[in-house]
């Protein structure tokens, strides 16, 4: 019954299994966590991640087709990790940065108030991303890192980026997904597994937390299967870009 569940394709799921379930399930765990753990997570980040996580960043921002007269809206934002590397690396015009959990967005604006912005133009808001109160096609690019994972209703996230970009815009969305290597793939689940956990107890006290990150990770669909999502919500050329391990992978979507 549960594989037919996931089968179903249904509206609404329980992101730490992939399964049909109410969205406030998820909802309600997700701004739980990140409130949690707001203070700490970008620590957690760079030694979970032995400092990979910059460089797949960095591979964000690259292949987002941003110039200093780009208007950059970041879904799913939290402490501005993207927003702050797409200023410092692109300069774009602007950035709105969003996040439903208002404890990462104060971080935020901590790195604003210190210079992380490099000038450029960063408002903050707090928007759920899959009900925003943006008008349609008011943005030239949206970034989003492991936000979508998160998200209990992905389709209504995914239709809702592809409005609020302008014709021709592009959607430049991170996440972990599936190592195509097998032997890579069992490493990884087992790090996951055990180690995720250990970290998140060591760095915030709130091992359980972590549990939910390592189940929503392996939940998440694979790459073709997300690129199949991006399709059905009207995007086109639609492309990914794996890591070299393929932990992590870019996928980029152009309305
Ligand atoms: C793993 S963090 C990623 C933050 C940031 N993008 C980064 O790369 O560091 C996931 C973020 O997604 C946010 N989030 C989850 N569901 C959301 C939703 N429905 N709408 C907006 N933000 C959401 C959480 O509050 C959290 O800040």
């Amino acid at each position: 019954m549960a594989e037919q569940n996931m089968a179903m394709n249904a509206a609404t799921i329980d992101t730490a299994t992939g399964y049909s379930a109410p969205a406030s399930i998820s909802d309600t765990r997700v701004r739980r966590i990140f409130s949690e753990i707001a203070s700490q997570y970008e620590t957690f980040n760079r030694h979970s991640s032995f400092g990979r996580d910059q460089s797949w960043l960095h591979k964000l921002i690259d292949l987002a087709p941003i110039d200093s007269t780009t208007r950059v809206l970041d879904v799913a934002g939290g402490t501005g990790e993207v927003t702050f590397t797409a200023c410092a690396r692109k300069r774009p015009a602007s950035v709105m940065l969003t996040d439903c959990t208002p404890a990462m967005l104060e971080v935020a604006k901590k790195r604003i108030a210190q210079g992380d912005a490099c000038d450029v133009p960063v408002e903050t808001k707090v928007v759920d991303a899959q009900d925003m109160p943006f008008e349609d096609n008011s943005f030239d690019v949206v970034t989003m890192a492991y936000g979508i994972r998160n998200m209990p209703d992905r389709t209504a996230a995914l239709n809702e980026i592809c409005r609020v970009l302008r014709p021709g815009g592009t959607a430049c969305i991170l996440e972990f997904t599936t190592p195509p290597n097998p032997i890579v793939r069992l490493g990884y689940r087992g790090y996951l597994r055990w180690a995720i956990p250990a970290w998140g107890q060591h760095y915030t006290g709130k091992r359980d937390d972590f549990v939910y990150l390592a189940q929503s990770i392996k939940a998440f669909p694979p790459q073709d299967q997300f690129a199949q999502m991006l399709l059905d919500a009207g995007f086109s050329d639609v492309s990914y870009h794996n890591s070299p391990l393929g932990i992590t992978a870019v996928h980029t979507a152009v309305k």
